[in-house]
């Protein structure tokens, strides 16, 4: 709210009949603060986030599988992949079990790839988690 009214008083600098005739009329007001670069781009930031918010991946065990096998989990810079020790998803069969399983996937990315830790949340670590799901033996085929 100070930003707007320093926004708005600074648009219009030595025309103070014109502030208060925008003062009075707040939807003028709103309009002539918008013309300001600043809220400019305040707007177009807000509907790009808006936009990357509704073009998100739903998670899915194919992301999940796509990520476990990129050496770039995570802004990791190497070339191994979490697939690298666990071919297939050997060796993490029974990680479904585990109910820390998203921290877990976290300490890796952070220890065996030196990545960055995935927010919990994301899509990307959801994906994660419902591939690891996926590897329940029950699931396995022979
Ligand atoms: C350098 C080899 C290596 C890499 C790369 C690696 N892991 Fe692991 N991972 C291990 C080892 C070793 C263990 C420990 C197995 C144990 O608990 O005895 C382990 C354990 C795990 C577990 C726990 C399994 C359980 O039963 O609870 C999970 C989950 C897991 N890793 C996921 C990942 C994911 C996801 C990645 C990629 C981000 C990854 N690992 C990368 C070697 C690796």
């Amino acid at each position: 709210m100070m930003e707007a009214q320093f926004l708005f008083f600074r648009s219009c600098p030595a025309v103070l009949k014109g502030c208060v005739f925008f003062g009075n009329y707040n939807q003028q007001g709103a309009f002539q603060m918008m013309k300001s670069v600043k809220a400019a781009m305040l707007a177009t930031t807000m509907v790009a986030m808006s936009l990357t918010a509704h073009a998100a991946e739903t998670p899915s065990v194919a992301l999940g599988k796509k990520l476990f096998n990129d050496p770039s989990l995570g802004g990791a810079a190497g070339a191994k992949t979490c697939a690298s020790c666990h071919p297939n998803g050997k060796g993490v069969e029974n990680a479904w079990k585990n109910p820390n399983l998203a921290k877990q996937i976290n300490t890796c990315i952070l220890g065996a790839l030196k990545g960055k830790p995935l927010p919990l949340e994301s899509v990307e670590m959801k994906s994660l988690v419902l591939y690891h799901q996926s590897l329940k033996p029950a699931s396995i085929k022979p």
